[in-house]
């Protein structure tokens, strides 16, 4: 398999296809949007065309606005293999006035378990908002807004395993989740409200894309402005680690590496060696 670095600037004709629900996926405005819509018969999703191996992806976020108890709307990139790769980020939705919950996992061979939850410091529906994940061999950082919330750092040295072979695409859904989603399950979807509706804008994904070129290094300049090929040494400076530090300190509201009492075996080994 061969890869080849592409920077796409975010026309979803060009990018994505519609897998999901039809008529209820929507491209817009000559591909610069996209919305999803979830009823009672059926929600709707989209994948990319390209599969990547690395990058960085960035997606602008408007979540489903008012009642959105019972729904789940998703950006994340996932491998085809059983023994799957994925890098989630999943928004469950909230009865009106209440906040969303930032989901996000790691997949490592068809183990997951590496859950974080956060709340945002801003309301998610009512304007759009940039989400990010910069995969590359040492970490995976995801962002929001270009702040990090989140580093999950290669620890395969001690034995944790971490996505690197997988080729994955890019995933986004909106979906019914209501029987666990908001409040464990307890309040469930209003159907009196749907259809509910998520949008999605700029989407831009910088990174090796597997493919029949010949060319076989993914760190192929293109030439073109957009690309930025620092994702692939992105690490966090003085600055970002501090903001990480505070969103960790006042928004994470789930943490996979401090529940001893979901993992009475004992933590896994990455919790040792970092504070995030
Ligand atoms: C919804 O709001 C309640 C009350 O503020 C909160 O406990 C819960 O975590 C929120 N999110 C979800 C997804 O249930």
């Amino acid at each position: 398999m061969t890869f080849l670095m592409v920077a796409s600037a975010g026309n979803f004709y060009q990018d994505v296809d519609i897998n999901w629900g039809d008529q209820r996926a929507k491209i817009l405005n000559a591909g610069q949007d996209l919305t999803l819509s979830l009823d009672k018969f059926s929600g709707s999703g989209f994948q990319s065309k390209n599969e990547f191996l690395f990058g960085r992806f960035d997606m602008q976020l408007k979540l489903v606005p008012g009642n959105s108890a019972g729904t789940v709307t998703t950006f994340y990139l996932s491998s085809q293999e059983t023994q799957h790769d994925e890098i989630d980020f999943e928004f469950l939705g909230n009865v009106s006035g209440q906040p969303y919950t930032v989901h996000t996992n790691v997949y490592s061979q068809g183990n997951g378990n590496k859950e974080q939850q956060f709340r945002l410091w801003f309301d998610p529906s009512t304007s759009f908002h940039t989400y990010s994940v910069v995969w590359n061999t040492k970490r995976i950082i995801f962002l929001v807004d270009n702040i990090p919330i989140r580093v999950f750092t290669n620890n395969e040295a001690i034995g944790v395993p971490y996505p690197k072979s997988q080729p994955m695409r890019v995933y986004c859904s909106l979906w019914n989740a209501d029987e666990w989603a908001t409040q464990g399950g307890r309040i469930k979807t209003d159907w009196t409200k749907a259809p509910f509706i998520a949008s999605y804008r700029n989407f831009n994904a910088n990174g090796c894309v597997s493919g029949a070129s010949s060319q076989s290094s993914c760190a192929t300049k293109t030439g073109d402005p957009l690309n930025n090929e620092s994702w692939q040494t992105q690490t966090l400076n003085a600055s970002d680690r501090n903001r990480l530090r505070w969103v960790q300190q006042k928004y994470m509201i789930y943490n996979y590496c401090t529940d001893v009492q979901r993992f009475p075996q004992g933590l896994s080994p990455e919790c040792k060696r970092s504070r995030f």
